[in-house]
């Protein structure tokens, strides 16, 4: 069976801890896709995750396919400057006005580690706050989740996170205004960012409360109570 060849090769079977199973016998096998479906060893589907977003034309859409070809015949692999990865640029931050400029990257974790970088070193501020939770990847800031209480200092999600390092993190409350303000509080003058899943995905499909996302927002600009 390919889950106990998986196994034998990967820790628990596979290649992202979002894959990881604790509860199910094996995991569906993918083994080609079309469209809005995914054929997998348990048959047909329709693909509701398209590789957790990603793929937002669907698998396999005739134009990209063709685009994809058309560059591999070209060569596939340069680590150097390219047209196509200026135009990619491009198009999105004329399409999305809140983005100035862009760092492409290769997976969310290392997407999330370089915001929380660069958001330390513009505040020149240590501290973060995520939400009980939320996941951004497997970097040791983001995988630590609440001690006890509803707004304290992180402990780590993983063997292998200094404890030192979680207590850079506040955790608290998703949709949970008041825990994100005693989080602020807490945090005080060390705060340089909150990270917030905006739809939170990664324990059920909860949709935000907007008063949260904007107390989110405004929250650490808002001045400090007498
Ligand atoms: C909201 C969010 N951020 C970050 C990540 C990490 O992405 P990656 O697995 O590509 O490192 C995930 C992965 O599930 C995610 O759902």
């Amino acid at each position: 069976m390919l889950f106990e060849r998986a196994k034998a090769v990967f820790p628990g079977g596979v290649n992202s801890p979002a894959r990881a199973l604790k509860h199910l016998p094996a995991p569906l096998v993918a083994q080609r896709a079309e469209g809005a479906y995914i054929y997998t060893d348990r048959g047909r589907l329709i693909d509701l995750c398209m590789a957790f977003g990603p793929l937002i034309l669907g698998h396999r859409p005739r134009p990209v396919l063709e685009a994809v070809k058309a560059w591999l015949e070209r060569g596939w692999l340069y680590a150097m400057l390219t047209e196509p990865e200026v135009e990619l640029g491009e198009a999105i931050t004329r399409h999305v006005p809140s983005v100035q400029k862009i760092r492409f990257v290769n997976s969310g974790t290392e997407a999330t580690m370089n915001a929380v970088r660069l958001a330390r070193a513009y505040t020149k501020r240590d501290v973060i706050i995520k939400f009980d939770g939320n996941f951004h990847g497997s970097h040791d800031y983001v995988l630590v989740k609440a001690g006890s209480g509803a707004a304290t200092w992180g402990t780590p999600t993983s063997a292998g996170i200094p404890q030192d390092v979680a207590r850079l993190t506040v955790v608290a409350r998703y949709n949970d205004v008041d825990s994100l303000q005693r989080a602020v509080r807490e945090a005080g003058d060390r705060l340089a960012a909150i990270i917030v899943e905006p739809v939170a995905a990664n324990y059920g499909l909860i949709i935000p409360d907007l008063d949260f996302l904007k107390a989110a927002r405004e929250e650490p600009d808002a001045p400090a109570p007498c």
